[in-house]
């Protein structure tokens, strides 16, 4: 071993160690006042898909396994619920403007078609999160028919997403 890889290595692993002091905030509120469910039915088989699948990046409660505890995955993972929830959180979406609600389940359409959402690497560990194309497509007809129904009961400016 060359003179400075020891001390190297315990650098390294004190870094880890140290690491481990720091705990990223968990998204465990579970506050759902303005739950998806509060407004659009969310029939048996779309929530079997939205929650193994969605709710841990995208709602006020995930559930976290045992490797959370550990990082640098805490962090890594604490990212995603972050950075998910920000984009769409289905426990506040009611709360949200009709025309950013109509755009939610747009985005979701494309997300699930393209096999973009679930993210990818959420599936190495979460099986019940790959989904299948009949679930899929259980899905963007859900998302569709909640477009529907808004545009049958709103005006369609209060649909469109004002620019700023
Ligand atoms: C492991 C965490 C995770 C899971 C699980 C997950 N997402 Fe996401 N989602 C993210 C992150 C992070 C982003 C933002 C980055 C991006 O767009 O890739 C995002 C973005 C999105 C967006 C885009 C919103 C926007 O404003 O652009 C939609 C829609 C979406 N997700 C839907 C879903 C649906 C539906 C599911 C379940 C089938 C799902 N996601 C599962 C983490 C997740």
């Amino acid at each position: 071993m060359k003179k400075y890889v020891r001390p190297l290595l315990y650098g390294l692993l004190a870094l880890l160690v140290l690491a481990q002091l720091y705990r990223p905030t968990r998204n465990l509120s579970n506050d759902q006042t303005s739950h998806v469910t509060t407004k659009y039915p969310v029939p048996a088989e779309v929530e079997a898909i939205l929650k193994p699948a969605c709710y841990d990046c995208h709602s006020n409660l995930t559930a976290y396994p045992w490797y959370a505890e550990i990082q640098p995955v805490a962090s890594w993972l604490a990212g995603h619920v972050d950075e998910g929830k920000r984009k769409l959180n289905f426990s506040t979406l009611t709360k949200r403007s009709i025309a950013v609600q109509n755009h939610k389940f747009e985005e979701i359409i494309e997300m699930v078609k393209e096999g973009e959402m679930p993210l990818n690497s959420y599936t190495w560990t979460h099986g019940d999160a790959r989904l299948s194309e009949q679930q899929r497509q259980t899905l963007v007809d859900w998302a569709q028919a909640n477009m529907d129904s808004l545009s049958a009961n709103y005006p369609a400016d209060s649909l469109v997403m004002k620019r700023k």
